[in-house]
This record gives C-alpha cells, structure tokens and sequence, in this order.
C-alpha cells in the first residue's frame, strides 16, 4: 500500500477486503462458544389482539428445551417493557396485547436452533382479536381503535404535534406571492434490509457477574449505557462486542426484544445464547424507515423566484415510537425542508401517529428524515416549474444559495457551513450535456418514446452533535479517540464509531497517517469492542468522519505536540524552532536536522532526558464535540425511459456530483456513492413495505420487498466538487449515503416528466410498472397516486 502523493489522503484499498475477499471476515453467526444455546421469537400472527393466556408447558417439556421466556418472566424482572429512542416504551415480550404482526410474544432457549424453532409451534396463544388499523389518517380518526391502551392519559393514536418555522411570516410571504403551487405526496414505508439481518450472541457469567455481549449494533457504547440502565447491570461489568456487520443503514441503532431475551436467556440458563433472526423477521418487525404523507405548497413570483414553502406531514410510527432522533427534534431534521435554496420564510408542521405497523423510523442511508426533507422540496421545486412552464434545471438555478451567502442561516434555524451550488449544478448539467438531452427528449416524443429527465439538488446535515443541540435519551453527541503510539512508531487509535462497510480501519488510519508522517499501513483501527475502545455514539447520519475522524485528528496532532517537545530534546533545539515538514520535526531551515514520528516514539521510551510534563511516550486521546454538522450537497440528473403501454421504467443515465468537502479516499467515497444512488433508485422504483387492511405484512420476504440489483441501475456517473467544510479540522464533511437523501427525487421527477405528456403531474413512490400505468391512465393503484 501506498501513501498518495497529497500526504496519506488518495484511493487506497481497503485493509478489510483482505479478509472479507477470502471469506475470513467474523460475522455474528460465525460465533460459536462452549455449550452455546439458540434462541428462537415467537411472533404474533395478529396485528392486533388482546392476549388471552399463553401456555408454555409442551414447549418447556420439549427434549432440547433449556427455557421458555414469556412477557410475564421478563415482568417479574421488570423486563416486559424497554424505553425506545424516542422516549416511548415498546414490549420486549406481550404482555396485555400485541400491536403489530410479527410481534414478540415469546422466546425459546434450546440447544440447537432447529430444536428452538420447532418448540415455538408447541407453545399455545389465546388472542382475542381487535379491529386493526394500519393507515396513518384512519388512525386519527375519531372512534378508531385505540392502540396503545398502555400508557396513561393516552386516549387517541396521536404521539405528537410538532413544528417549525414562523407560521405568520410564511403564511404573509404565500398572501403576497404571485404564484402557489400545492402537491400532496407520500412517501412509503421502506425496509433497509441489510444482508446480514440482525442478531446477537450473549453470555452472562454468573461468578465475575460479567455479561459480554456480541451484536450487531451499530453503536455499541451506547448499547451498553442502555443495557446498564434497561437491565439493572453494572456498565463496567457489561462489554459489547460488534464483530464484522453485514450492513447496517440505520436497522441497527436500536435495541431489539430478541437481543434482551438472549441476555435473560443468558441469565436464566447460566450459558452464552445465540439468536440470530431470519429475513422475515428482520423485514417484518425491525426498523423501518419514511412512511410519511406529506402536503407541500410553494410560493414564488410570477418569474420564479422562490419566497416560501409550507409543509404539512402526517407520520406513521407503527406501534410504539422507537424513531431514532435526536431527542430535542421530534421529527429528527426534518425541518431542514427548505434545502438548498434561498427562502424568505418556511413553515413545517409533522402530526405522528400510532399505527398496528412495526415499529422504527430510523434514518436509513440519510440523516434523520432529511431524506423525506430533500424529497419534498425537490418535488415540490418540479412542480413549480410544471406550473410555471419553466425548465426545472433554470428554476433551480435562479433559486439556489450563492457562494456568498455562507454560512448560511436557513428560515428554520439550520446553519449551513459551505458551499458553491451553482458549481456542483453545471458540473451536473454540462456532464449530461444538458441541452442536448432535450433536444434528444423532443426528438425521442415525436416518435412516440418517453423519455424523461429528472433533476434534484440536495443538502444533507451530516455529523450530529453538537452536543448543545442534540442527544439520544440524555446522552451527548460526542465521540471519542485514543491513539497510542508504540516504541517503533506504529500506532493503534481506538474509535468509537462502528464500520458497517464503511472502510472505517483505512479511511481512520489514513486520516492519523497523514497527520503523522506515518505510512496508513503502519496504522491499525480499533473498533467494536467497548472494552477496547473510548466512548461514544456510534455510526449512522454520517456521523463517522465529522465527529470521530475528527477526534482522531484531534489526537493525532496532540500527538504531534507531543512528539515536538521529544524532537527539540533530541536534536538540542527549542520546540518553537522547529517546523513540521508532514513527515518530520526539522529545525527550521535545516532539512538535516529532522526526526519523524518512529525515530521520536523510540526516544521518547528511551533513557533520554526528557523536558519536565512529557510522561514516556506520545499518547494522546481526545474527545470531539463538533461545533456543528456538515453540510454535503449535490446535484444529480437522471434520464429514464418509460414505456407507456407497460409503465415499465428503465434508468438510462445517472449523473451524481456529490461535494463532501475534502476526500480521504476518494475511492471510498465512491463506493458510498455508489450504494446510496442504488439504494435510491431501489426507493423510487421497487422497495415498499406495504400493508393490507387486515394488518398483514406483505413484504415479508425478498419475494415481495424488492432490492434494486445491477440489472436495474445504470452505470453510474460520478462527479465531485470540493468545497472544505469550516467545522471540520481537515474540512472533510461526511458523505455517508447522502446519495440515498438526493437520488429518490430525481428518478420520480424524471419519470414524471416523461410521462407528463399524459397530463400527469405527480404519482407516487415506489413507481413499480402497475403505478406508473395506472397514473398514465388517470387511475390510483397501490400506494401510488397520480394526479392530474
Ligand atoms: O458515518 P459513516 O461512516 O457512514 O459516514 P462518513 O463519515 O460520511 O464516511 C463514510 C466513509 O467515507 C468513511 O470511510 C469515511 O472516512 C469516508 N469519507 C472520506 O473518505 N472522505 C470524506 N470527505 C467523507 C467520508
């Protein structure tokens, strides 16, 4: 591996792919301890229902059967109930009723997972079935069924009213504006679906009192402050381990029943258990993401010039509210609804519902719902410019912020760190050789071909903290780093951020490489272990590079400090002459007076007399707090072509120009890139997870849940601008799966556009073939709806 020429920065391969192309990564499922048991959930079949009794007896005679849990075991250890991330409590295991199909009702330890899962079939369920309701407005509807009869006071389906913005001034820019447009849209309830589903493996010693805890989490410091709190146990007794994770996007934040039970199971039987779900489970009961209905209105002048927006958005939580956010905004970031544009006043306004769905509203490949954010207002912005038969590209550029204009304040408080938009947008539009494609579009119609193309820009809040303004249950949104520098001057930094594919072990020891002159090679990253690593709050958001490769930045120029003072005894100078090279300490001027950092390391172990306060090596931690998020942007085009008599889309072209501030690996990045734009084409065209009236789930399998695959994306075109960010020590901003928050809107605005023709002017996500006919001929199917 080789450094690249600016410093350890450039396209270097991942040191993961060494294991994971040989097969030799580590896997929850891969773990195998001494007398190990198997856990296995018992699902309610009902969306709804009281709960009767549940007979465990057949079960717990079964041969291989260690222990039966049911809600009233984990009752009488006050574990029935645990506090979601967004202070609602959800059922570990039934109690009083299930809520939503596949929920957890009971809980098998056996020696081996066929005998756990055969076992469950023995064990007997009373319900006494209940009208379920599964749409967001009939759950507001007065008489409808009450779901969560659990908690205190609560006498409707309404979890919260929340808002933004200033009404008034918002509602006097629209009185005043020459034109509104309106738009109602939906954006469905999508499943991120890693390939590996989720699971964990517990063991609990009853002698040291120690539980050590296997799990696929994408923050495990975080899990264990709320493991210490859930279950009553000692946080220095509690280390969670999160081996190699199969992709995470988001479904691995929160903290599952199963994983509870497999620690009581732990507990109870006096041996490590195992529980690892299958794909159903995971598609059925864990964290969904979206599910928002939303009602859009923009005010502009007569020739485009964008003064206000409005927003009205009915959320479906499902049944408990376990939304991942950070606690002081309910709807996470979703008031960032004004996007990349210069508004004079804006307004949102979210009412969240209970429904018999599965629980989550975690932020999949986005920033909390910045993605449903960036959808409606890049809709909206589309149908704008339908109504003022203006081209879109035009619009937008009349529109978006100016170089000049940051930082920028945005109408709903949200300060923008950098950037130049109108730059990522011509880079966008000459790559597509923009005109040209019209030109094409035109000629294409006159033939009788649909083709259409598809715009949207897109800002994304990246990096949470700071802590000031945000925190999950109480905790701050900070992370940390501890770099230790051994005699030979190799290092190991230890992070508290968790890669779930990311390249967290090259892009992390790049990031400390370059800081110290070192090669990326001589850099090892510690991560996963919260015996072995500081704390902090793990991976989603594009948290990752903002705060903890920020802290190893921090650490690592401590280090530098440090190692300075060592230099200056070494070579009998003054630390204040002497100069860092990027590779070395050299006395100013004199290139043969230098030490690098492996030549300092060993002194600074060695006999040498060194200056009073430096203690005998350079470690250094350090603890991040960021001042504020990052803000990356793009701007991406797409040109699709739908065949009218079928609705079939197919996805020609993709142009992406992301701006992520400074790249560490820039191939890295695009593979981030890459995955969030498949991701968004899969939300546009394919992936929903719908319901019938009778609360059956029916995306319950990759049969019915459809991922995007090659064959349905293009090759895509990448494009980058580069605009550092202030807030950053190496003005990176995160990129993460900030494609996933632009590349929705600019497939549906493309397929829009070709078949507006048909005097269609919206229909909804996902446009499978079935929608996008049926908005062609003027109909509603599915959860689409056209409108003309
Ligand atoms: O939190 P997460 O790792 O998903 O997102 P991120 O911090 O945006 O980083 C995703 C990957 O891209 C990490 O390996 C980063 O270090 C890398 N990256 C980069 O090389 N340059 C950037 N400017 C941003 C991210």
């Amino acid at each position: 591996m080789t450094a690249g020429l600016n410093g350890a920065y450039g396209s270097l391969r991942r040191k993961e792919d060494a294991r994971f192309l040989r097969g030799k990564g580590q896997f929850i499922d891969d773990i195998e301890l001494p007398g190990m048991l198997h856990g296995a959930v018992l699902r309610s079949p009902l969306p709804h229902a009281r709960i009767v009794y549940v007979d465990t007896t057949a079960a717990e005679a079964h041969p291989q059967v260690e222990a039966v849990l049911t809600g009233e075991t984990l009752a009488a250890r006050n574990l029935a109930w645990m506090p979601t991330l967004s202070q609602d409590v959800q059922a570990v295991l039934a109690t009083d009723k299930v809520r939503f199909q596949g929920q957890e009702v009971a809980f098998v330890v056996a020696r081996d997972r066929y005998s756990a899962r055969d076992a469950l079939e023995l064990i007997v369920v009373d319900y006494e079935p209940l009208p379920p309701v599964v749409d967001a407005s009939q759950a507001m509807a007065a008489g409808a069924p009450l779901i969560r009869d659990d908690l205190a006071g609560q006498d409707g389906n309404k979890i919260y009213d929340w808002e933004a913005g200033d009404q008034a001034a918002t509602d006097a820019v629209f009185a005043a504006a020459d034109v509104v447009a309106v738009q109602d849209m939906v954006y469905p309830r999508s499943h991120p679906a890693p390939l590996e589903t989720c699971g964990t493996v517990a063991d609990f010693d009853p002698i040291s009192g120690r539980l050590t805890v296997w799990s696929t989490t994408q923050a495990p410091h975080a899990h264990r402050t709320l493991y210490a709190l859930v279950a009553g146990l000692p946080e220095h007794k509690i280390r969670i381990i999160s081996p190699d994770i199969g992709g995470g996007f988001g479904n691995k934040v929160p903290i599952y029943p199963g994983y509870l039970c497999a620690v009581v199971g732990s507990i109870v039987t006096g041996r490590p258990v195992k529980w690892v779900e299958d794909r159903s489970e995971n598609l059925m009961s864990t964290a969904f993401a979206r599910d928002y209905r939303m009602h859009g209105e923009i005010a502009a002048t007569r020739d485009g010039k964008i003064l206000g927006l409005r927003a009205r958005v009915l959320a479906d939580h499902g049944a408990f509210n376990a939304t991942a956010q950070p606690t002081h905004f309910p709807a996470g970031f979703f008031h960032i609804f004004t996007g990349s544009y210069d508004l004079q006043a804006a307004h949102c306004q979210v009412t969240a519902v209970y429904t018999n769905k599965a629980p989550g509203g975690i932020a999949y490949a986005c920033s909390f719902r910045i993605t449903e954010a960036v959808y409606l207002i890049e809709r909206m912005v589309d149908v704008l410019a339908a109504k003022l038969g203006r081209d879109p590209a035009d619009l937008r550029m009349q529109n978006l912020l100016r170089p000049e204009q940051f930082p920028y304040t945005g109408p709903t408080g949200w300060e923008y760190d950098s950037g130049d938009y109108p730059r990522a947008l011509r880079l966008a539009l000459d790559m597509a050789s923009y005109d040209e494609l019209r030109r094409e579009q035109a000629r294409a119609r006159e033939r009788g071909e649909y083709l259409g193309i598809g715009l949207s820009f897109f800002t994304e809040g990246v990096g949470a903290g700071p802590k000031k303004h945000m925190d999950i249950l109480g905790l701050g949104m900070a992370d940390g780093a501890d770099l230790r520098v051994h005699p030979t001057g190799k290092a190991t930094l230890g992070i508290s951020v968790q890669t779930q594919g990311q390249g967290h072990e090259t892009t992390f020891a790049q990031i400390v490489a370059h800081e110290l002159g070192l090669d990326p090679d001589d850099v090892d990253v510690v991560h996963g272990d919260t015996d072995r690593t500081p704390f902090g709050m793990g991976t989603y958001g594009s948290r990752s590079t903002p705060v903890s490769g920020a802290a190893a930045v921090v650490a690592a120029r401590k280090v530098r400090e440090r190692a300075r003072i060592v230099a200056a005894a070494m070579l009998e100078a003054a630390p204040a002459d002497l100069e860092w090279t990027g590779r070395a300490w050299q006395v100013r001027g004199d290139p043969a007076q230098a030490r690098g950092i492996a030549e300092i390391a060993m002194a600074a172990h060695s006999a040498l007399e060194l200056p009073a306060g430096i203690e005998g090596h350079l470690d250094a931690a350090a603890v991040y707090d960021p001042p504020n998020l990052t803000y990356p942007f793009g701007a991406y085009i797409c040109l699709v072509k739908v065949d009218p008599g079928t609705g079939e889309v197919q996805v020609l072209r993709f142009i992406a120009v992301d701006d992520c501030g400074v790249q560490i690996n820039p191939m890295i990045v695009e593979g981030q890139i890459h995955g969030g734009l498949a991701d968004g084409v899969g939300m546009a065209l394919m992936q929903v997870l719908a319901y019938d009236e009778d609360g059956n789930c029916l995306g319950g399998s990759f049969m019915d849940y459809l991922l995007p695959t090659a064959v349905e994306c293009p090759s895509w075109e990448l494009g980058s601008t580069v605009t550092p960010s202030p807030h950053h020590p190496i003005g990176a901003k995160g990129v993460g799966e900030a494609a996933t928050v632009g590349s929705p809107a600019a497939v549906v605005n493309a397929v829009i556009d070709a078949i507006s023709p048909f005097g269609v002017r919206h229909a909804d996500m996902p446009l499978t073939p079935a929608n996008v006919w049926s908005a062609i001929q003027g109909q509603a199917a599915g959860p689409g709806q056209a409108t003309r």
